[in-house]
């Protein structure tokens, strides 16, 4: 097959492609360890050290803009119709760079620190309890929608200090606005992502006073008095801060869990390895995140000239896609990568990223995950699918539809 046939198999919109992405990905990166989109024209990395090492390189940004305008990087100005959406996004540690990024960031990690999610174990896992005690009433459950979605988002908003009635609303905006992440949107769900992020950035903001008026100790009320402390953080960022670790907190973790249970159910033997307990669900958690990555792609921006990746070299502004589902079965970096192995225990993974973009809630995630693992081996040993699960069709956030089990 010549070079340009085998790329056009590359298809992230199509869902035969997103139901089963990782034999064309192999072929792929077996003869091209980078490859230019040609419908993006986003320069394509395939192979684990390639994307390790982007990551990592500090002359690629994730945001341009604080360097060059859109027209000197040949880009458009970003789409008017979907000012509030943008306005959201506009602090997110996902769209800065140093220096904005590095005060963010130093800022949040005083709060979010390892030490406030070990603290909420207790209420994480009492939490996981109280969900599956309902997952338990009906003879089935869909452990997508019945227990990792309002699970995750709940956790998230007990460490925030957000109402646990207000999860639903949040739930809803944050599904309509990441849609906007995919490679290609039409404008009906672009319109409906910028309503959403317009109802949410009202909502934050009030939720910002309450906390002004009534501090409670938990993430955005901390936000609130740093900001007050050294006057560091505006209303905007810690507006931004908020939703985007909502948004990036809650996706993931939902689709990480969905993606991991249905290969433990097409792989009993590894199922059978945690309920014996040979297997720590601590540790399966990993490959859980290597097998089928929640999140396909990330892109970056070259930000300075003499940039070569793979020999290709690069100019200011040109946009390079990282593809996390292919290098985590590169075979140069893991043995027998195509087996799904959940004592592999091998945490230095790309799941979380690297470099100055590393995964704030890493620590969280994983801990996320291992409660809910623990709760499925307790209380459902005999855990199996009711039927076969399907994907949403997104490549870039790659989840499950539902995922009906009974056990
Ligand atoms: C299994 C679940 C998760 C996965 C796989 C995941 C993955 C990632 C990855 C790959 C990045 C880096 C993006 C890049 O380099 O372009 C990232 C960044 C980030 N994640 Fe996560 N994440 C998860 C859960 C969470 C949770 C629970 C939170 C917070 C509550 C969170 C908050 C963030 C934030 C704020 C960033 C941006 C950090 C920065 O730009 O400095 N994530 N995540």
């Amino acid at each position: 097959m010549n070079d340009s046939d085998l790329i056009a198999r590359f298809r992230p919109s199509d869902p035969d492609f997103i139901a089963d992405p990782y034999s064309v990905l192999s072929e792929i990166r077996e003869a091209k360890p980078i490859f230019r989109n040609p419908t993006t024209g986003q320069w394509t990395l395939t192979r684990f050290s390639d994307v390790y090492e982007t990551l990592r390189d500090k002359r690629l940004g994730r945001s341009y803009s604080h360097l060059y305008s859109h027209a000197e990087v040949g880009r458009s100005e970003p789409d008017s119709r979907w000012a509030a959406f943008h306005q959201h996004e506009r602090w997110s540690l996902l769209c800065l760079e140093p220096p904005d990024h590095t005060r963010i960031r130093r800022l949040v990690a005083k709060v979010f620190t390892p030490r406030a999610v070990a603290a909420l174990r207790p209420a994480i896992e009492s939490l996981s309890t109280e969900i599956f005690d309902r997952c338990e009433e009906g003879d089935d459950f869909d452990l997508i929608a019945d227990y990792a979605q309002p699970y995750s988002v709940a956790v998230i908003c007990s460490m925030l200090g957000v109402p646990r009635s207000d999860t639903r609303a949040l739930l809803d905006w944050s599904h309509a606005i990441v849609k906007m992440y995919e490679l290609s949107t039409t404008d009906d769900v672009s319109a409906r992502a910028d309503r959403a992020a317009a109802e949410y950035v009202e909502y934050t903001r009030a939720l910002i006073a309450e906390k002004r008026k009534n501090p409670d100790g938990l993430l955005v009320s901390e936000l609130v008095r740093v900001e007050d402390e050294g006057d560091v953080l505006t209303e905007d960022e810690i507006v931004s801060t908020t939703m985007v670790l909502l948004e990036a907190g809650h996706e993931a973790t939902v689709n990480t869990l969905g993606n991991g249970v249905r290969a433990l159910m097409h792989h009993r033997d590894q199922w059978q390895r945690l309920v014996s307990g040979e297997v720590e669900t601590r540790v399966a958690v990993e490959e859980l995140l290597r097998f089928d990555a929640p999140l396909q792609l990330f892109e970056r921006w070259v930000l300075e000239d003499g940039v070569e990746i793979c020999g290709q070299p690069m100019r200011v502004g040109d946009e390079v896609a990282m593809l996390f589902g292919s290098a985590e079965r590169d075979p140069r970096r893991f043995g027998r990568p195509d087996d799904f192995d959940i004592g592999r225990g091998d945490t230095a993974h790309i799941g979380f990223g690297g470099g100055i973009h590393f995964c704030v809630g890493a620590p969280l995630a994983r801990q996320e995950i291992d409660v809910s693992l623990r709760g499925l081996v307790d209380r459902f040993p005999n855990l199996e699918l009711v039927r076969e699960p399907e994907y949403h069709p997104n490549f870039v956030i790659r989840g499950l539809k539902e995922l009906r089990v009974s056990g």
